[in-house]
């Protein structure tokens, strides 16, 4: 056997598929296998209650009727809200998993290609070890960005807007319009529309580099705005230019 290629090949090829298994399988259990996995109500930050608050605000009709509404008393509202938006963190995986996401979108920025650059601090271990990554949410292609930093991105209209009808706010975009988490419009999510947004905003707010929205990303219309002005200048200069006079006498 080892003396033809082929059987040499074999050998390798067992030996690479043990490293590998040991490597990527058997060495990341044993470093993790002490931390206790955290339940959706411990995931509940400061970060996810700011944008779960921020939706009772946005959608104050659609909230309460599909949520409810807090307790006149301050600390037992504290309670409740928290109690609501870990229900709701679960139903939003539960969506994300069923309508497939995933399929497009993966949660995992890896350590190569500077994605950091692009998405954000790169993925560690011990963010899987929670109740909402049974099973792991890694993706299997992306069709669309990482969505692993994806929280405070974007506010929550915005992901009402986008959820509704990607193509109003990305233009050509792939993704599918998900009228059924809405009732009518955009401005009227439902309860499976307002939990996925909830677990949405959850992804990656339990990191230091939580970026709030308002100081992140300038709104689409703003940008246009200012890609408009700048060709504006632009082209108000080369008018004005002696070049763009001798270009046209040539003509
Ligand atoms: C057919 C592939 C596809 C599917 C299925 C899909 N998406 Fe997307 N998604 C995209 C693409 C492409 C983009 C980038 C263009 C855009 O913003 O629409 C995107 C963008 C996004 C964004 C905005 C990211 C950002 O900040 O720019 C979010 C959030 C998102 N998708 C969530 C979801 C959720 C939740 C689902 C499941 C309900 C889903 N997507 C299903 C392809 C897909």
């Amino acid at each position: 056997m080892f003396e033809s290629k082929s059987g040499v090949f074999f050998i390798a090829g067992l030996f690479f598929f043990a490293f590998a298994f040991l490597s990527n399988a058997v060495v990341p259990a044993l470093m993790y296998q002490h931390l206790p996995e955290q339940t959706a109500a411990e995931l509940v930050n400061p970060n996810l209650r700011y944008q779960f608050e921020d939706l009772a605000q946005r959608f104050p009709e659609q909230f309460e009727k599909h949520i409810g509404t807090p307790p006149e008393d301050l600390q037992a509202a504290d309670g409740w809200y928290n109690e609501k938006c870990a229900e709701m963190l679960k139903l939003g995986r539960d969506i994300y998993v069923g309508e497939g996401c995933w399929h497009c979108h993966s949660q995992f920025v890896r350590p190569v290609s500077n994605e950091s650059l692009r998405f954000g601090p790169v993925s560690q271990s011990e963010e899987y070890q929670n109740e909402l990554q049974r099973p792991v949410m890694f993706g299997t292609r992306r069709v669309g960005p990482d969505l692993s930093r994806e929280a405070g991105r974007r506010s929550s209209d915005w992901h009402a807007v986008h959820f509704f009808k990607p193509t109003d706010l990305s233009v050509g975009s792939p993704m599918p319009p998900y009228p059924w988490f809405f009732e009518g419009s955009a401005e009227k999510p439902n309860r499976r529309g307002l939990a996925l947004i909830t677990y949405i905003q959850w992804l990656g707010s339990w990191l230091d580099s939580y970026p709030y929205y308002e100081d992140y990303d300038q709104s689409p219309v703003a940008k246009i705005e200012a890609a408009a002005a700048k060709a504006a200048a632009k082209a108000k200069e080369l008018e004005d230019s002696p070049e763009a006079e001798t270009a046209t006498e040539a003509e």
